[in-house]
Formats: structure tokens, C-alpha cells, sequence
């Protein structure tokens, strides 16, 4: 029986049962009845040879008018491996892609265009990494072998400044991934397994490594082809999706306890600062100049608080990098990025204090509030960062490798 029940409730996909299918490939469909005979084809050609009797092509229609789905359900009886979820209540690639994945019994699972824009080729290339320890292996235009073909000015702009936007908002997951807007990847289904996914719109890619446990990463270098039949359902709302489900996941992916650590550390930083800037700037004691005391004040606040995220709140990135060389780097990174924000407090007191006439100290408070967001941000970015060593990256798409013949 081709025709899956659709998963209704949570985007949550669980383990599976044990199967021989060691390969599940959903292929997203809306309107592609005159691609989606010729991409089973050539995908079948391609994996019989490398995944005998153990891959499967699940495609997802969102219920299309021109029943891509009733095509796809046909063509089961010709290629055994198709199966076919038919979705009528729910809308949008990147659920549709999850859909299939809760229908999948691989123990990886995948994705890829269904409209031949992303050469099938490249799936030889990708489970080759999935066979060499990969995560995740991502089809990407941003590497050796890679291109968008013949995108026009705006379409490569667009898609450009909306990965800058990614990586402002969300530079741990976007920073790992040189094409995070690729739909063409394989994953490890552990990497997911029982986590909760809500993406928005198509990007469902951001979606598995920023709620996933996604280790290794290895990337492929593929070249977009122009679009035969059909049309790309690419619309503007899908932009104001893609800044939603950015939001959306920099919120439900704050790594909320390291910052309250890090701001209990800040506020022990505080009474340092507070009190040096007693010592140092009031009439009662040493009344040195406002800015001289408040940097001198800040200073101290930063020694303070480097030890305690160096032995606390970054404990975990700090493993076997306990060299004083390499604690040192850390330092003066963490000393340069609150060093700044010293600066900034100090614009931003003076501009409270002088322009507003707020009581100094309230208006210090203020200024160390605003202050300890970039701080955490910056210096867990850069001073604690832990980066998964990335697997070799680029071969191009159409190059044959002696394992991808091998099943995993
Ligand atoms: N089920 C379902 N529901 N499938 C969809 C939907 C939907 O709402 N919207 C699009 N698809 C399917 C299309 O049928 C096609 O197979 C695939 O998803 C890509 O859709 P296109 O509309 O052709 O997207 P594109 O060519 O502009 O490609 C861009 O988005 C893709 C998906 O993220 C590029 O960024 C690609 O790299 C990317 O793979
Ligand atoms: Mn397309």
C-alpha cells in the first residue's frame, strides 16, 4: 500500500523500528506531476546499485491540484521503494519534509528537491560521508563544485543578505553551514530523534542544527540546475516565514542557565565595579575623574569576572584547553570584548547622566544591564567557542568515490 496515513499532533520524530532500510528520502512535492515520474526514475537509478532493497523514496504532496500525489501513488506498482504521504491539512515544505521523516524507517534520513534543480547525482556523494561518520551531509553552492547556475542579480542577493540575517541572529547554526538555505542533505535520524522541530516556511535545514544534536558536519559542492517544468512556489511571505522561524529558533535555543551563570557572574562583576567606582570617583574618597574611574572600575570587573567564566560558566569549553597560553588568548579575547563594552557603558552613563540627568549609579546599572547581552553573546561566540571539527569538505556532486557503491 502506497498511500501513508498522515502523523497528525507534534513535529517530533521518534525512534524507529528496526528495518532494513537504512535510507529514507523524502522528496517535498506541489504541483510536480511532470518532474516527479523522471526524479523516481533517476534517483532509482542511482541508489539500487548502492542501497539495494534498502533505501526508500517517500514523497510528501500537500494535497497538489494537479494530484502530483495520484502519480506518485501509481508509480509504486513500477518501483516498489515509492511510498506516498498525501497531506489536506497541512501546508508548507519544511512540515511536509518532517512528515515524511516521522513515516521514515531509515536510520538516515534525507531530502532533496523534487523538481530536478538539485542534481540527484549528489546523493552518492552524500552517503559516502553519512558511510564515513558525518551528521549531516549538506548539498551546498558555496563550496568547491558548488553554484546557483544562471540566479538572477536579485535571487542571489536575496539569498545572500537572508544568510547574513541567519548569521546575526543565529551564528552558532548559520556559522556552521557555508549554503544553510540548502534543501538537499542527509541526516543522522538519531541527531533529531524525540526533539520537538517547529520550523516556518522552507528552511528546514536551520531547523535540524539548531534543535538537533548535529556533530559532524560534511559538505558537498553541487550546482543548482535551472528548473525544467513547473515553477519555484518561492514568495515573498516565505522571507517573512524565514525571519519568523530565525526568531523563533534563536528563542527556543537561548542557552538560557550558561546565561544566567554568566550574569550571576556579571552581577558579582557589579559590586567590583560599583565599589573601585566609589573608591575612585567619589568626593568622599579618592574623586578621581568620572570616565578615568568608571575604565579603572571596569577593568577589575573584568578580571573578576574572567576567572569565575573560566572555571564556571564555561567549564565545558574550556576542557583540555587549560594551557595558560591558550587561557591567556582566552583572556585577552573576553578582556577585548568587555573592554568594548566598558566603552560603550561609559558612552552609555554619560549620555544617562549628562543629557538625561539620571543618578549615576541607576544609570551605571542600566548601562552593565545592557552591556552583559553583548558580552555573553560575543564571548561565547568568540572567547568559549566549541566548534565541531568540520569533516573534509567539498567534492564535486558527480564524483564517483569507491565507498558510495557500498551500502553503509
Ligand atoms: N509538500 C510541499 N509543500 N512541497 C513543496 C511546497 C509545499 O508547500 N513548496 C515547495 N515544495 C516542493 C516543490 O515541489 C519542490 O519539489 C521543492 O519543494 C522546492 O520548491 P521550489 O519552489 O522549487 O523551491 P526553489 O526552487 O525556489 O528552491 C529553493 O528552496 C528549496 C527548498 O528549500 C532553494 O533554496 C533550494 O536550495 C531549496 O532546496
Ligand atoms: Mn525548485
Amino acid at each position: 500500500m502506497a498511500l501513508l496515513s498522515c502523523p497528525q499532533g507534534p513535529l517530533t520524530i521518534t525512534r524507529g523500528e528496526p528495518s532494513s532500510i537504512q535510507l529514507s528520502l523524502i522528496l517535498p512535492t506541489y504541483n510536480e506531476r511532470k518532474n516527479i515520474k523522471r526524479i523516481i526514475e533517476v534517483l532509482s537509478g542511482i541508489l539500487d546499485p548502492v542501497l539495494p532493497n534498502a533505501y526508500e523514496l517517500i514523497v510528501v504532496d500537500d494535497d497538489s491540484p494537479d494530484r502530483t500525489w495520484e502519480i506518485a501513488e501509481a508509480l509504486a506498482a513500477e518501483f516498489p521503494q515509492v511510498r506516498v504521504l498525501r497531506r489536506q491539512n497541512e501546508r508548507g515544505l519544511a512540515t511536509a519534509v518532517i512528515r515524511g521523516w516521522q513515516c521514515a524507517r531509515g536510520t538516515v534520513i534525507g531530502v532533496i528537491d523534487a523538481d530536478l534543480q538539485h542534481p540527484p547525482e549528489v546523493m552518492t556523494a552524500l552517503w559516502d560521508r553519512m558511510c564515513n561518520g558525518a551528521d549531516l551531509a549538506v548539498g551546498s553552492r558555496h563550496v568547491d563544485g558548488g553554484g546557483v547556475g544562471d540566479w538572477g542579480i536579485v535571487r542571489r542577493t536575496l539569498s545572500r543578505s537572508a544568510q547574513m540575517l541567519g548569521l546575526m541572529i543565529l551564528p552558532d547554526v548559520l556559522g556552521r553551514l557555508s549554503d544553510p538555505m540548502s534543501g538537499c542533505f542527509l541526516l543522522r535520524r538519531s541527531a533529531i530523534e524525540n526533539r520537538k522541530l517547529n520550523p516556518h516556511g522552507y528552511k528546514i535545514l536551520i531547523e535540524v542544527v539548531g534543535r538537533g544534536q548535529v556533530g559532524r558536519i560534511s559538505e558537498v559542492g553541487y550546482v543548482f540546475r535551472e528548473r525544467a517544468e513547473g515553477e519555484s512556489k518561492v514568495s515573498w511571505r516565505l522571507y517573512v516565514d524565514y525571519i519568523r522561524h530565525l526568531i523563533g529558533l534563536r528563542a527556543a535555543t537561548l542557552p538560557t542557565a550558561q546565561f544566567m551563570q554568566f550574569a550571576t557572574v556579571g552581577f558579582s562583576g557589579v559590586f567590583v565595579d560599583m565599589g573601585l567606582l566609589y573608591l575612585l570617583s567619589d568626593p568622599s574618597t579618592l574623586a578621581w575623574g568620572l570616565t578615568t574611574s568608571k575604565l579603572l572600575a571596569g577593568e577589575g570587573a573584568i578580571l573578576n569576572n574572567f576567572y569565575w567564566n573560566d572555571v564556571w560558566t564555561f567549564r565545558h569549553a574550556v576542557q583540555g584547553r587549560t594551557s595558560w597560553p591558550q587561557k591567556l588568548k582566552r583572556f585577552l579575547t573576553f578582556n577585548g570584548i568587555c573592554g568594548t563594552g566598558v566603552l560603550f557603558a561609559a558612552a552609555l552613563l554619560n549620555i544617562q547622566v549628562t543629557y538625561f540627568g539620571m543618578n549615576r549609579y541607576i544609570a551605571n546599572a542600566v548601562a552593565i544591564g545592557i552591556v552583559t547581552l553583548w558580552n555573553f553573546w560575543l564571548n561565547k561566540q568568540l572567547a568559549w567557542a566549541i566548534r565541531p571539527a568540520p569533516v573534509s569538505s567539498s567534492i564535486s556532486a558527480l564524483e564517483e568515490s569507491p565507498e558510495s557503491r557500498k551500502a553503509a
